[in-house]
């Protein structure tokens, strides 16, 4: 039986495509799912996607992975910068957690340059694009082999 990954992605990226793609570029967070689907095959992955503009929501989309989730990948968003409680959350789970971001966060402002969730992730990515995400699939494949 394949193992289910969540994708959790925070505020804003519903608009990934049409917001700034100067930074994020022009792909779609549905786009993010079929590639994530791809690479998710052939370690035998199955995707869930979620995204909220809501903290609380995201915590409990990390609490309902508890239960049903063998690792999440998660951007977290502005709410990287922000979140103890997205972070509490994420200590609570119990598998691989990836961080991904698309723009890379150390070139940007340096407000973005901390990010709270990264004291819980066991790897980050940033500045691949939308390919970040694929690139996480592929490793969460290596850590739940
Ligand atoms: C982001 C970077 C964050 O600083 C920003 O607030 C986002 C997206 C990224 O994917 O590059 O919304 O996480």
């Amino acid at each position: 039986m394949s193992k289910m990954i969540y994708i959790l992605n925070g505020p804003n990226l519903n608009l990934l495509g049409k917001r700034e793609p100067e930074i994020y570029g022009h792909d779609t967070l549905a786009d993010v799912e079929t590639n994530c689907a791809e690479a998710g095959k052939r370690p035998g992955l199955s995707v869930k996607l979620l995204q909220s503009n809501h903290e609380g929501e995201l915590v409990e989309m990390i609490h309902d992975a508890r239960e049903n989730a063998a690792g999440i990948i998660i951007n977290p968003a502005a709410y990287s910068h922000t979140s103890v409680a997205i972070l509490d959350a994420l200590n609570t789970f119990e598998g691989p957690v990836l961080e991904v971001h698309i723009s890379n966060i150390h070139k940007r402002e340096a407000f973005r340059h901390h990010s709270y969730v990264s004291a819980r992730a066991d790897g980050v990515i940033a500045g691949f694009g939308v390919n970040g995400y694929a690139l996480a699939m592929q490793h969460m494949g290596t850590l739940l082999a």
